[in-house]
C-alpha cells in the first residue's frame, strides 16, 4: 500500500500506465503459451497468471471503487486471480495456479484490454488523487511482478531437460519494449580478474532511515526514523561467482561450523552443494541463467546468484566477514549518486554483471543498484510506529513481518523505475529463486 503522495498527472500516469503494462506483455514475446502455463515450484506461478493476476489488481483496486458503472470482465476473476488478500474474496490454493487451463491465455489478454480500456477512462475524468495513487500502486504491484515473471520463467526452464533459453545471446532481437535489446558482448571475458575487494568505511551515529519527500513508496518503507549505528565498512562490489567457487572447492557446503541451524539443516534437508542453476561438469561448473548455460570460466567475475540467506552468511563466515544490516545498507547508499542507476532490466542484459574497474569509481560502492538484491542480517519487521493501511490493502506488505528477511539494491530483472535506496524486499532466508546475492560487511 502506498502512503506517499504521487505527483503524477492523470496524462503523466497514464503514459506511464502504458508503458509498465506494455513492458510485460513485452516480458511475454519470447514465451509461447504451453511455457506460460509452467509453475516448476509451489512459491512461484505461471506467466499467464502473473498477466491475469496484474489486471486484477486494477479491476479490484481501482476500477471497482472509482469508475462509476464499471462493469466486471467475468464475475469468477475477483476470487480466482486474488492472491492473498483474505479481507477482498477468497481465492485458490497457490500450487494450483498451473492447473488454470482456463481461461486460455486470448480470454486473459481480452480481459487485460478490458482493464486497460477502463483505466484510460478514469484517467480521462480527472480523476481524484486517492484513483491516482492507487493506480500508482497497481503499477508498482505490476512491476514487482514482472521481476516474479522472469525469475519463474527461470525457474521452470532450468526444470525443463532440454533446457530452453529465454533470450539467447547473438543477434539482437526487440523483446517490443524500450531498452530490452539483449545485450550481445560477453558478461565477462573468459579468464578475466574480479575487480579486487576492498572495504569501503563508513562513519557510524545516528541516521534517518526510511522514505522522504514526494513520490511513490511502500508502506513498509515509512515513517522515517533514526537508527543508532556503530562505524562500518562494507565490501566495494558483491561477492563473484569464482570466489563463491572457492568457498565451494574449500568444503563450505560440508563445514557445519560455516552455518547457522537452520542453514545447516537446509542443505543436509535439500542436498545443497552450490547455488541454485549450477551444475558441476567435470572438474568445473555450469551455471543455467536466462542466457542460457554459461560456463563458470566466463561468469566468474560476475556477482554470485541464486543464493539463500543461509549461504549468503556461511561464505561471510569463512570470508571472516559478516552480512550488512539493512540500516548499514541504507546509510550507505544515501551517499551514492543519484539517480540510482545499474544492472537493471532496462539494461537488457538479464544477467548480473562484473563489477566496473576500480578506476572508475574509486572510493565508491559499486553494484549497491542492480545485478543481485542483496541479503542483509535484518529480520523484515516495521519500523517504529508503522502502521498497515486500513483494509484489504493492508496486506500488501505487512502480514509477512515473520519469518523473512530483508534484501536491498535491486537486481538485473528489477525494472529501474521500480527501485529506490529505501526500498524492502523480503524473502524467506531459504529462498533461492530470486536474483539474491551477497555483499560482505565488516
Ligand atoms: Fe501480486
Amino acid at each position: 500500500m502506498s502512503t506517499a503522495v504521487t505527483t503524477k498527472s492523470p496524462s503523466d500516469t497514464a503514459a506511464r500506465y502504458r508503458s509498465v503494462r506494455g513492458q510485460t506483455l513485452a516480458l511475454c514475446e519470447p514465451l509461447t503459451p504451453e511455457d506460460m502455463m509452467v509453475q516448476s515450484t509451489p512459491e512461484a506461478s505461471p506467466a499467464k497468471w502473473h498477466l491475469a493476476h496484474t489486471a486484477w489488481f486494477f479491476e479490484s483496486f481501482v476500477l471497482g471503487e472509482f469508475l462509476p458503472g464499471y462493469r466486471l470482465f467475468n464475475p469468477d476473476f475477483p476470487w480466482l486471480f486474488n492472491s492473498y488478500y483474505l479481507s477482498f474474496a477468497s481465492f485458490p490454493e497457490k500450487r494450483l495456479r498451473s492447473s488454470f487451463s482456463r481461461p486460455g491465455l486470448a480470454e486473459v489478454l481480452r480481459y487485460r484490454q478490458h482493464v486497460d480500456e477502463a483505466v484510460e477512462r478514469l484517467l480521462d475524468h480527472n480523476p481524484q488523487p486517492e484513483a491516482l495513487q492507487r493506480i500508482e500502486l497497481g503499477l508498482n504491484h505490476e512491476e514487482q511482478h514482472q521481476e516474479l515473471l522472469l525469475t519463474d520463467i527461470l525457474n521452470a526452464f532450468h526444470l525443463n531437460p532440454i533446457r530452453p533459453v529465454y533470450l539467447p545471446e547473438g543477434p539482437a532481437k526487440n523483446l517490443g519494449a524500450p531498452g530490452l535489446e539483449p545485450e550481445t558482448g560477453e558478461s565477462s571475458p573468459p579468464g578475466s580478474p574480479s575487480c579486487p575487494l576492498r572495504f569501503q568505511a563508513f562513519p557510524g551515529g545516528l541516521h534517518e532511515i526510511g522514505h522522504s519527500g514526494p513520490g511513490f513508496c511502500y508502506d513498509n518503507e515509512l515513517p522515517r526514523h533514526r537508527v543508532w549505528l556503530e562505524p562500518y565498512a562494507l565490501a566495494s562490489r558483491l561477492v563473484t561467482c569464482g570466489e563463491f567457487a572457492e568457498f565451494i572447492a574449500d568444503g563450505g557446503y560440508r563445514r557445519h561450523e560455516l552455518w547457522l541451524s537452520d542453514g545447516w539443516a537446509a542443505v543436509g534437508r535439500n542436498g545443497w552443494q552450490a547455488p541454485l542453476y549450477w551444475a558441476r561438469d567435470s572438474d568445473s561448473w555450469n551455471l543455467f541463467t536466462l542466457r542460457g548455460e554459461q560456463p563458470l570460466a566466463r561468469m566468474a567475475s560476475a556477482p554470485v546468484s541464486h543464493v539463500s540467506l543461509f549461504e549468503a552468511d556461511a561464505y561471510a563466515r569463512w570470508a571472516g566477514r559478516r552480512l550488512a544490516t539493512e540500516f548499514e545498507w541504507e546509510a550507505a547508499a544515501q551517499g551514492q549518486s543519484q539517480p540510482l542507476t545499474g544492472n537493471l532490466l532496462d539494461s537488457g542484459r538479464l544477467l548480473p554483471a562484473p563489477a566496473p574497474e576500480p578506476a572508475q569509481s574509486e572510493n565508491q560502492v559499486q553494484q549497491m543498484t542492480g545485478d543481485c538484491w542483496e541479503w542483509t542480517s535484518s529480520a523484515y519487521l516495521g519500523y517504529p510506529g508503522y502502521t498497515p493501511a486500513a483494509g484489504a490493502l493492508g496486506e500488501y506488505n505487512g502480514k509477512f513481518m515473520s519469518g523473512t528477511m530483508v534484501l536491498r539494491g535491486g537486481s538485473c530483472v528489477t525494472p529501474a523505475a521500480h527501485i529506490r535506496s529505501t526500498y524492502r524486499n523480503f524473502f524467506a532466508p531459504q529462498t533461492r529463486w530470486q536474483f539474491s546475492g551477497i555483499r560482505l560487511a565488516t
